[in-house]
């Protein structure tokens, strides 16, 4: 299996649980959207998939290679012409062939994660599992749906694509199954199309989450519901002395209040 994480917990020593017991496979030809609010635990995890980072405890397992597009694509760029980054074969794939004279901090944000995603995915044999951070930050329509387009071929090629993204469109557009990860907890995973359009498997985890509420039967009316109650699943769920979800033997809860990454995951639901 391309990638395989399995009762993934990354606690921060002496502070908040992070990620709290996710489970996710990733399959070849599979493209996965990793969805959430912010704080929600998509980059830690994306970072786990890339082995930037270690469980604290749990199990990441990967097949081969797995290249993470970071969130800031000048980060990968070394060189003062497009043309020195990648080969040409590897600028026409990416749909720059043609801006090899420029410099990469020079092109529009659709390019620069165009190229970026061509160095991180690199030449030789495709990496097993492709990640991507957040990739259509400041990007226009139409480079989406080519950002889209690219890692649908990726995904037709073989590769296990997994995508953090806020984008509903865009997690539309490129992937079949989304992931919706809630304050560090996968609370979603299903075919994109029907978790987007708020079908049965968002409903269903919703209510799941509230305890069956009655009336969230619309991902908006569900994400308000839950935000309504979060502030009081933040006290009963979160105790000051530390989550009563933590496995049994592992570390007592943190010295310090949790704040805002530990909001109950019901107040994270939402999509937006
Ligand atoms: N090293 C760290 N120390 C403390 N908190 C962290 C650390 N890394 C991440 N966090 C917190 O963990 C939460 C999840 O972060 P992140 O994975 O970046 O979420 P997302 O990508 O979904 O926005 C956030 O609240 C963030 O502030
Ligand atoms: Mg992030």
């Amino acid at each position: 299996m391309p990638l395989s994480i399995r009762g993934l917990w990354y606690e921060i020593p002496r502070g908040p649980a992070i990620l709290r017991g996710v489970d996710l496979v990733v399959r070849g030809g599979e493209t996965v959207a990793l969805m959430g609010r912010n704080g929600a635990g998509k980059s830690t995890l994306l970072r786990h998939a890339a082995g930037l980072l270690g469980p604290t405890r749990g199990r990441v397992d990967t097949a081969g290679r797995v290249a993470l597009l970071l969130q800031n694509p000048n980060d990968y760029f070394l060189r003062e012409r497009v043309s020195q980054e990648v080969s040409p074969e590897a600028l026409a794939a990416a749909g720059l062939a043609g801006l090899g004279e420029r410099n990469p901090r020079d092109l529009s944000g659709g390019e620069r994660q165009r190229l970026a995603l061509a160095i991180v995915a690199g030449e030789g044999d495709p990496p097993v599992v492709l990640a991507l951070d957040e990739p259509t930050r400041g990007m226009d329509r139409e480079a989406k749906a080519a950002l889209a387009a690219e890692l649908r071929r990726r995904a037709e090629g073989g590769q296990a694509v997994i995508v953090a993204t806020h984008d509903p469109e865009f997690a539309a557009a490129c992937a079949e199954r989304a992931v919706l990860l809630a304050d560090g907890r996968v609370i979603a995973d299903g075919p994109a199309a029907e978790l987007l359009a708020g079908g049965w498997y968002f409903s269903t985890e919703t209510a799941r989450i509230l305890g069956g509420a009655g009336e969230a039967l619309e991902p908006e009316a569900g994400a308000n519901v839950l935000r309504a109650r979060g502030r009081d699943a933040v006290r009963s769920h979160e105790g000051p002395a530390g989550s009563h979800e933590r496995p049994a033997g592992s570390r007592e809860g943190p010295a310090e209040p949790l704040g805002a990454v530990d909001q109950g995951a019901a107040a994270r639901g939402g999509l937006s």
